[in-house]
């Protein structure tokens, strides 16, 4: 068997993972406490691009556990584990963490909009199911019918890196027509639809050297208050705190980590976790937080 390549992680991803296993830990108690009030009540950790389960610090060549298995260390557990992964070898890695603190684990290894335009459907909340979905891909991904899927079930809470640098490098060039096909394509089907091209242009009052009009391109960040109004008002999620910009090591930004719920008390809880890392200068807490070990 060829061994599987692990990825190597800045400061910014240590500090999304600890984002999550920060806010999984609260919003599994409280789903927890929800089964004591109603027995049927059940809730599902989904990790839609979840990786080999480990991966390695950058700055010190340490391993960091990936997501799925800080999902698996949470207390109290969750009543399900989804992890979907379309790469072979680290699926399988993923197989093997089933049984550890004797949860069950069961792995897709397929598309993640493929598995989740038939998992969703299924948190339903007249069934008392609740779910929180980790979406955590490359590039612009996932596709916007699911996301709206889940804003319009009322039982999911997401997380989503919204992958800006992708846009600027592919999709939104300062000149358009130099997009290529298949990238247009994935925008759109990132967006939903094509209204993405009026958000991030504006016609050009000057005409161009061939007497046409022009376009004038607006700064990424306009598509990404967009996508956020677009998870309110189109998905439906009545909570979409403003997202957090995750930065490479020469500060460039890489992603805007989203969070999305149909919850007031999920809200209050992740703006008090993000609110760590919004004005704090965050590579200071990482170091920190392992002067005091992975649970500190
Ligand atoms: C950024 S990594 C995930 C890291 C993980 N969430 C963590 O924090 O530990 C993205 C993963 O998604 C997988 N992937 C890429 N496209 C996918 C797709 N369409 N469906 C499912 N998995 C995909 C890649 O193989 C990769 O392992």
């Amino acid at each position: 068997m060829t061994a599987v390549k692990l990825d190597k992680i800045g400061l910014w991803s240590e500090i999304k993972l600890d984002i999550l296993r920060r806010y999984a830990t609260e919003y599994s108690k409280i789903m927890a406490g929800q089964k004591t009030k109603i027995p049927a009540f059940r809730h599902w950790y989904i990790d839609g691009f979840a990786g080999a389960g480990s991966h390695i610090s950058r700055e010190t060549g340490e391993e960091v556990l990936g997501s799925p298995r800080i999902a698996l260390g949470v207390e109290p557990p969750f009543d399900a584990y989804y992890f979907v992964e379309m790469d072979h070898g680290r699926a399988d890695l993923l197989r093997g963490l089933d049984g550890i603190n004797g949860r069950t684990v069961k792995v897709e290894e397929d598309d993640c909009n493929t598995v989740l335009r038939r998992l969703l459907p299924e948190i339903q909340y007249r069934r008392y199911r609740r779910a929180l979905c980790v979406l955590d891909p490359y590039n612009l991904n996932p596709d916007w019918d699911i996301v709206k899927m889940a804003g319009q079930l009322g039982t999911v809470e997401i997380f989503l890196n919204f992958m800006v640098m992708d846009l600027k490098m592919n999709v939104h060039l300062g000149d358009p027509k130099r997009v290529a096909v298949s990238d247009v394509e994935r925008m759109n089907r990132f967006w939903g639809d094509e209204s993405w091209r009026d958000v991030g242009y504006a016609p050009d009052p000057q005409m161009n050297f061939f007497d046409e009009p022009g376009v004038l391109k607006h700064e990424a960040t306009v598509l990404v208050d967009a996508y956020r109004r677009r998870l309110r008002d189109v998905a439906g999620f009545k909570y979409v705190p403003e997202p957090i910009p995750m930065k490479n090591s020469t500060g460039a930004e890489i992603y805007y980590l989203f969070f999305a719920s149909p919850n007031a008390t999920a809200n209050k809880i992740v703006e008090d976790v993000l609110g760590r890392y919004r004005h704090d200068p965050a590579p200071d807490r990482v170091k920190a937080k392992r002067t005091r070990g992975p649970h500190g």
